[in-house]
C-alpha cells in the first residue's frame, strides 16, 4: 500500500513540476515570427550570422510591449535605448526582475520599439532596416534577439553573447527553480505521511 501511495505522490510531483514549467509564458506569435525571419534575412544579406532567439530578451520585450501598448504611435524611437542611454521606463528594474534578468547583463543590449497601425509586416520590417535602428542590425557584436508585440507596438531587443549583454540572470533563475522543486517535493512527502 505504502508503495502505491509513494508512486501516486511521485506522479503528483511530476504533475506539479509539469504545471510549473507549462505556466511559463509562451512568447511568440505570427507578427513576431515574421519579423524575426525578416530581420534574419536582412542579416544574411549583410553576410552576418543570423540572430539566435534569446528567451530572456524575449520576455523583457514582452514586458516592454505591455508598457507601450496604450501609448500613441508617435515617436516610438523615444522609448528605445542603446548602450550609454538610460531606459525611459521608471519600473525598468521591476520588469527585469519579472524576467529573472540581472541588470548587469543588459548594459550592452539594444531596445528598439516600433509602432505601426495593425503591424503591417512590410512597414514593420522597413522601420527596422531603413531607420537609425539599421546600424544595430548591421553589427556583428549582436548575436541574439527577442521580439514581442502588443496591439500596434512591436519591440526588438538585441543581445550579445558576452556577460554584459546576454540578458542572463544566473543569480536568480536557478534558485527559483530549486525553490519550486523543493515545494513540490515537500508537498508530496507531506501527502505520503498524511495517508
Ligand atoms: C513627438 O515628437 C515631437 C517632436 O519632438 C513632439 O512635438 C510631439 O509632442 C511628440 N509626440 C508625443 C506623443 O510625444
Ligand atoms: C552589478 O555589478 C555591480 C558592480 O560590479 C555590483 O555591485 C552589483 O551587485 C551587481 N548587481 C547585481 C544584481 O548582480
Ligand atoms: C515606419 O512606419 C510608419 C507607419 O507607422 C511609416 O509611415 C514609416 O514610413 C515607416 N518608416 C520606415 C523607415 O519604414
Ligand atoms: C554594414 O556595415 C559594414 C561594415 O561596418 C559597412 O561596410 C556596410 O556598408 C554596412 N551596410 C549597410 C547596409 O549599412
Ligand atoms: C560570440 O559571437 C561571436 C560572433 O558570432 C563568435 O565569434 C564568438 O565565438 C561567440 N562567443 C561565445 C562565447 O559564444
Ligand atoms: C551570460 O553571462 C553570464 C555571466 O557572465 C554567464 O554565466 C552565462 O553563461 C552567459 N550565458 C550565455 C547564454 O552566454
Amino acid at each position: 500500500m505504502a508503495f502505491v501511495k509513494l508512486g501516486l505522490s511521485l506522479l503528483l510531483l511530476v504533475l506539479i513540476h509539469g504545471v510549473i514549467f507549462l505556466s511559463d509564458p509562451v512568447l511568440c506569435d505570427d507578427e513576431d515570427d515574421t519579423l524575426f525571419q525578416g530581420i534574419n534575412s536582412y542579416r544574411q544579406s549583410l553576410n552576418l550570422p543570423e540572430f539566435t532567439e534569446n528567451d530572456n530578451a524575449g520576455c523583457l520585450a514582452d514586458e516592454i510591449a505591455d508598457q507601450l501598448e496604450d501609448l500613441p504611435c508617435d515617436n516610438a524611437s523615444d522609448y528605445s535605448f542603446a548602450p550609454g542611454t538610460t531606459p525611459k521606463f521608471s519600473n525598468f528594474n521591476k520588469l527585469l526582475h519579472s524576467c529573472h534578468i540581472n541588470v548587469n547583463n543588459t548594459v550592452d543590449g539594444v531596445l528598439m520599439p516600433v509602432c505601426v497601425p495593425k503591424l503591417d509586416p512590410t512597414l514593420v520590417l522597413s522601420n527596422y532596416t531603413n531607420s537609425q535602428y539599421a546600424k544595430y542590425l548591421n553589427d556583428s557584436s549582436y548575436t541574439g534577439a527577442g521580439i514581442a508585440s502588443e496591439d500596434d507596438w512591436i519591440v526588438v531587443i538585441l543581445s550579445t553573447n558576452t556577460s554584459t549583454g546576454n540578458f542572463s540572470g544566473v543569480a536568480s533563475l536557478v534558485p527559483n527553480i530549486m525553490v519550486n522543486y523543493m515545494v513540490a517535493l515537500l508537498f508530496s512527502l507531506l501527502l505520503v505521511f498524511l495517508s
